[in-house]
């Protein structure tokens, strides 16, 4: 059954020893043939794509792989919540997003910031092994890793393209490089990383409580007059509402956080509960609770009850 395999980050709490890990694999026929040819190592895929996640299912349906797991996140944020410090052997990344223009490198996989994560995550000696068809980004992630890893690239001859991508650029008759980053134990990642936008979990009760001096309508009428709008607390921190819901004793609303570029979308419940309010995130609403929906929360709440003594 598939889905056993399916790690779904909202539920999981503890790390992962993977020893082999694919960010982004797209069409999973790699992450399938890695897991089946190393039965006894354990196999970790992560990819964003809701599509690319359907496609591993149907694979997997008929071809149960026990040592194969996957998670739908961005790769820098499952490294950082699932993945075991020092524990990876081999982390393969086949032709990433090129994120061409000069303003979009900051969404590279390999920028800095994410290299110092994978390398805290890395073994001794433990390779990153990235292929693609844009020199650009060879030499871009060759500075990106320097005082990182190791770094060793070239061009390499394909026979057997291992991926869709390599497939289309190999019919293309384009170049194709492969750039091996490893990992050395005289190069230490722990002393760098500050430079890491570390996400706080808090498994702390988000639920706030607000003496009930207004009426839902008033409540509702100040949600939806800021329905949309930018709200931004600190440490990088954006949130927004959406669509809200009401009945008589309580109102759901759609809403947005951003906290350091980790997008979650959730419900918003104020509820009527005899003489107060109670604000928090609703029940159905399967999310992280992180540090800044533990303050987001906190903030809307004391809005609300300033808001009734104007
Ligand atoms: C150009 S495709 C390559 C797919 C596959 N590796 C191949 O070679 O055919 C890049 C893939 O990486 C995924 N991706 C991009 N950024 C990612 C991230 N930060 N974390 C996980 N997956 C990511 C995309 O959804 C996409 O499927």
């Amino acid at each position: 059954m598939p889905y056993q395999q399916y790690i779904d980050y909202r539920k999981f709490s503890g790390r992962l020893k993977a020893d082999l890990v694919e960010v982004g694999f797209g069409n999973a026929q790699f992450l399938v043939e890695i897991a089946k040819q190393n039965p006894d190592k354990i196999v970790l895929g992560f990819e964003v794509s809701d599509a690319s996640i359907r496609k591993l299912v149907r694979k997997l349906r008929n071809n149960y792989i026990p040592n194969l797991f996957f998670v739908k996140i961005d790769a820098f944020w499952g490294f950082q919540l699932l993945v075991e410090d020092n524990s990876v052997e081999k982390l393969y990344i086949n032709y990433p997003c090129p994120w061409f223009k000069k303003r979009h490198h900051r969404r590279r996989i390999t920028r800095r910031e994410v290299l110092l994560l994978f390398a805290k995550k890395i073994k001794s000696e433990g390779q990153i092994i990235i292929r693609t068809d844009y020199y650009d980004l060879v030499e871009y992630t060759a500075q990106q890793a320097e005082g990182i890893f190791e770094v060793r690239s070239s061009q390499i001859h394909v026979d057997q393209p291992i991926t869709k991508y390599e497939k289309k650029w190999l019919e293309e008759g384009r170049k194709i490089y492969e750039i091996v980053l490893t990992k050395k134990q005289s190069k230490d990642p722990d002393s760098q990383t500050n430079e890491i936008k570390f996400l706080e979990i808090s498994y702390r009760d988000t639920a706030m409580v607000i003496p009930k001096k207004m009426s839902l309508d008033q409540i509702l009428n100040y949600l939806r007059s800021i329905r949309e709008e930018e709200i931004r607390l600190k440490d990088q921190v954006v949130a927004k509402f959406l669509d809200s819901y009401f009945d008589e004793r309580k109102i759901v609303v759609e809403t947005l956080i951003s906290e350091k570029g980790f997008v979650q979308k959730f419900f918003l419940l104020i509820e009527d509960i005899e003489e107060k309010y109670l604000i928090d995130v609703s029940e159905f609403s399967e999310i992280l609770r992180t540090d800044g929906i533990l303050r987001f929360v906190r903030y809307i709440s004391d809005v609300l009850s300033k808001e009734d003594d104007r």
